[in-house]
């Protein structure tokens, strides 16, 4: 593992980094378990990422931890994630402080059960001036939803003559995002072997460079984010531009 970590630029790692943790409910079948015991494991793997990214100097951890559309799952998984939640964020809270991280969440917010949006607004407030890391849960979050969500936003302003529709730029349209706060997302990292995006942050991953790796999500180590990164420090971002543009920073 050091030597792994030997071969990371500390000067080129991302900035921000988001992780889709696929794969619990397949770990846990894998032994013989129920789904939500693949859930409670999947803690371990979130506390080591997010200490290993820290580490490293990454700024920004995107973790998705409940889309819009699992709210289709059964309710008895339903209400065992939100517990979860829960009792992670209350756990966590002094970890939160002594390790310098601030909590932040993205996502229809107010569809969560009361419990978890107030010990999640605690959290964000006690952890906003915590500097070393942002630690953002996507919950209750789908892109598309989000998208809309601006844009509903967006138009009463100018119904309301608030906005001009001409001064509308893609400035504008990140600031009426969930992630208003956020910046775009450099580089993905999907678990459990399945490559997709699943609604996650689509306008924010315009130009990130996307990993998938076969561990599903309960397994992942800081090994396995060394490895992601070093992946992701051998490819060349290009934005559009050519090589020699990049080359000769044109
Ligand atoms: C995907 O695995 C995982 C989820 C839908 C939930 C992720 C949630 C957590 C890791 C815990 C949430 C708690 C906190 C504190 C954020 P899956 O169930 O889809 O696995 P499968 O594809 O193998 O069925």
């Amino acid at each position: 593992m050091e030597k792994k970590l030997q071969s990371i630029d500390l000067q080129k790692v991302p900035n921000h980094i988001a992780v889709i943790m696929d794969g619990n409910g397949r770990w846990a079948k894998g032994k013989g378990m129920q789904r939500v015991f693949g859930h409670r494991n999947a803690l371990t793997a979130i506390r080591e990422t997010a200490d290993a990214a820290s580490d490293l100097g990454v700024k920004f951890l995107t973790l998705y931890a409940f889309s819009t559309e699992n709210w289709n799952r059964p309710k008895l998984e339903v209400d065992a994630l939100m517990s979860l939640l829960v009792t992670t964020l209350k756990k966590e809270l002094p970890d939160f402080q002594r390790k310098n991280v601030r909590v932040n969440a993205v996502g229809n917010i107010t569809s969560l059960p009361k419990s978890a949006q107030k010990i999640l607004a605690k959290v964000i407030e006690e952890t906003k001036n915590n500097t070393k890391i942002t630690l953002s849960f996507a919950l209750s979050y789908g892109s598309r939803e989000e998208i809309v969500n601006a844009i509903k936003n967006i138009s009463k302003k100018v119904v309301n003559n608030q906005l001009d529709i001409e001064k509308i730029d893609e400035k504008i349209i990140n600031n009426h995002l969930y992630t208003f706060n956020l910046p775009d997302v450099d580089f993905m990292i999907r678990t459990s072997g399945e490559q997709r995006i699943s609604n996650f942050l689509l306008w924010q991953m315009a130009y990130a460079e996307l990993y998938f790796t076969d561990i599903l999500w309960p397994d992942f180590r800081r090994e396995h984010l060394f490895e992601a990164i070093i992946d992701y420090q051998n490819r060349e971002r290009r934005f559009g531009k050519t090589s020699e543009q990049i080359e000769t920073n044109e």
